[in-house]
């Protein structure tokens, strides 16, 4: 709970975990069913990799990557089914930053601290209002820690790079399985020992394990939870 109590919407969900977990799918139906919006993080780490690599910008270079990220106008808008549509100085760039390279891009420049305050603002202003899920990282560590539900979602490597094959096949994307697992755990070890907002569970979440459950079971124990935290 905020400390100056209730928010206006509702309250805040954060969902964090690693890539492939089942985030978004798991996030988009709880927050249909709450009836919240829904807060894609990790695209905006994805929509500065892009800006970066189309204006030359160095992954790298954490300062330079900083300046960008607080200059680019970073928004979503609704797809039909509840998706958040990442939209870049009001242009919609949604495809483009589902690629393999803007995954590899994101993870390096989420690294660095410069950006990582950038995005915290707006990641702030769409959530402290309530009445929204946030899938990402470090939501219930760093960017709400007052989130009233914090989930974990996580699933085995192997699980996780198979549900990617298949996530890329289904854009089109053909990708090698083998590939793919490696690159999973590059990311992995890349999230979870960085030094700044590394991936670990909030010492107050719930850890849910994907793993072998259906996805219909897996949004079930989500609203649960919510709901007990007072969505
Ligand atoms: O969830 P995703 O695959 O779209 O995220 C892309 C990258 O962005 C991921 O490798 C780590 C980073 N990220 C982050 O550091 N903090 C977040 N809250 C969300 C994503």
């Amino acid at each position: 709970m905020p400390k100056d109590g209730k928010r206006a919407r509702g309250v805040v969900v954060a969902i964090d975990g690693p890539a492939g977990a089942g985030k978004s799918t798991v996030a988009r139906e709880l927050a249909r069913r709450l009836g919240y919006v829904l807060v894609d993080t990790g695209a905006l780490y994805r929509g500065v990799a892009l800006a970066a690599r189309e204006r030359g910008v160095d992954w790298q270079d954490g300062d330079a990557l900083g300046a960008l990220a607080g200059a680019l106008r970073l928004g979503f808008e609704m797809a039909p089914d509840g998706t958040p549509r990442l939209t870049i100085d009001g242009r919609q760039r949604a495809a483009e930053i589902r690629t393999p390279e803007m995954s590899m891009g994101a993870s390096h420049v989420s690294k660095h601290p410069p950006v990582r305050a950038a995005l915290m603002g707006i990641q702030r202003g769409l959530g402290r209002e309530g009445g929204v899920v946030l899938e990402g990282r470090d939501i219930g560590t760093v960017v709400f820690p007052d989130a009233e539900a914090k989930i974990f979602l996580t699933a085995s490597a192997e699980v996780r790079a198979r549900r990617r094959v298949e996530d890329l096949a289904e854009r089109g994307i053909e990708a090698d399985f083998e590939t793919t697992l490696r690159e999973v755990q590059e990311r992995d070890a890349q999230d979870s020992q960085r030094e700044v907002a590394p991936l670990k569970p909030a010492a107050d979440s719930v850890t849910v394990d994907t793993t072998g459950v259906p996805i219909g079971e897996v949004v079930r124990r989500l609203e649960e939870i919510a709901r007990s935290a007072g969505a």
